[in-house]
């Protein structure tokens, strides 16, 4: 089957094989070519060029772009979005002055996904989550990375994790699945954290690790949730499973868990929005992707993650949804990068570099996902007409997608 996508005003993020990720200045950097065509054969980008190298071949299918960006599919990194229910009573609870940290207090936050997720069923869940992913393939992301972690049961979490894994095999998307038990401790070890982790480390990762449900593990490394200790026994017990971690760290506080994250070899540091200057200095050379969340720090208002004292610094930076019934309600790739130009003064050419390749690195998936690259996945954004794709990020509430395509198929 081949495709030709024809007269496209500009194709962005066009790279060579072999790029990972960028770093620093470079991510100002987002190569692209003005009137372009693009050819795939079945799943994959067969080649690229200037309108005027279009090869006269007869396609299966032909689309005219003119007027169009195109541009790779997001690659949304963090995401939880294999959930029970909701939680818009806690939502409202924060308008009438509550904080997170109160309402999770009162046994709501976390715990209050647990009790849902446990009550349902492993088809009801799938449900419900499956009408989430195939929303956020709708509004362009090509790749996402899903965690567990509402379970925090043996059962619980194994559910989630199968529920992920059936996400997989019945979406063209790329799925990534992250086993998060150290989420929050249980009301019934919240005297006995040593008691969790030993049931986390001794019983769940064996079993997850044999039915291979998991690609990275994952941690809450926060005050009042996994301290850096824990967090390290965690990582530690992933990695004799062959789990990468990928950890939640500095979102309220900092307490030098990213240092212990980057010792651990993680693949990505998420949250950021407390960073000190050693923080960045842990981070300064190490393969560790920084990942931000602007959309939580919308929703939950908190500070946004310090986007241009670290691109200064020359490091990497991801951005990713973050999307979950408490502190993201929303998997739009399209206002996660709009809020980080808004708020976080990245420029568009910054945000969509953080937002396709260096997600792509930050789920493990850069050799396939994540730039326009010959060989690479067809997984494209395909824009209404634009004048140039800084409308993008201008025009944060408008939906600017005509046609999305994952593994060369209009979504
Ligand atoms: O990434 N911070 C930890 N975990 C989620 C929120 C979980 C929840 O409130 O349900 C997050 O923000
Ligand atoms: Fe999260």
């Amino acid at each position: 089957m081949l495709t030709l996508l024809t007269n496209i005003s500009e194709l962005l993020q066009i790279r060579d094989n072999g790029i990972r990720k960028v770093s620093g200045a470079e991510m100002a950097e987002l190569p692209s070519i003005k009137s372009a065509f693009l050819l795939i054969e079945n799943d994959l980008i067969k080649d690229f060029g200037p309108m005027e190298n279009c090869p006269s071949i007869q396609p299966d299918r032909k689309i005219n772009c003119e007027g169009r960006t195109v541009l790779p599919a997001w690659c949304d990194s963090h995401t939880h979005i294999v959930y029970a229910g909701n939680r818009v009573q806690e939502f409202v609870d924060r308008i009438n002055g509550l904080s997170y940290e109160e309402i999770a207090n009162r046994g709501g936050g976390i715990l209050n996904s647990a009790k849902k997720l446990n009550a349902a069923s492993e088809e009801e869940i799938y449900g419900q989550s499956k009408k989430r992913l195939e929303e956020v393939m709708k509004m362009g992301t090509g790749a996402v990375e899903i965690k567990s972690g509402y379970g925090l049961s043996v059962e619980g979490e194994l559910k989630m994790l199968r529920v992920i894994r059936k996400l997989k095999e019945n979406h063209p998307v790329a799925i990534k699945a992250t086993f998060l038990g150290a989420h929050a401790f249980p009301s019934e070890f919240k005297e006995n954290h040593k008691g969790y982790i030993d049931l986390i480390v001794d019983e769940m990762l064996p079993k997850i690790a044999s039915e291979n449900l998991a690609d990275y593990i994952d941690a809450f490394l926060e005050t009042g949730y996994f301290s850096v200790e824990e967090t390290e026994r965690i990582m530690e017990a992933g990695a004799r499973f062959g789990l990468t971690a990928k950890i939640h760290v500095n979102q309220f506080t900092a307490i030098d868990g990213i240092a212990a994250c980057v010792k651990h070899k993680a693949l990505t540091v998420d949250h950021l929005e407390i960073v000190t200057d050693e923080d960045i200095e842990a981070l300064r050379n190490a393969d560790t992707m920084p990942v931000a969340l602007p959309s939580c720090s919308y929703f939950i208002s908190i500070p946004y993650t310090p986007a241009r004292k670290m691109i200064a610094a020359g490091l990497p930076l991801a951005l990713a949804t973050d999307y979950n019934p408490g502190t993201t309600p929303s998997g739009n790739m399209n206002f996660v990068v709009a809020t980080a130009c808004i708020k976080m003064k990245m420029t568009p050419e910054e945000a969509i570099n953080a937002a396709t390749i260096n997600g792509a690195y930050a789920m493990g998936i850069s050799d396939t996902h994540g730039s326009i690259t010959i060989g690479k996945k067809a997984n494209l954004i395909i824009t209404k007409p634009i004048t140039s794709f800084y409308e993008l990020p201008y025009k944060f509430g408008d939906n600017l997608i005509e046609d999305v395509l994952i593994d060369g198929e209009i979504v």
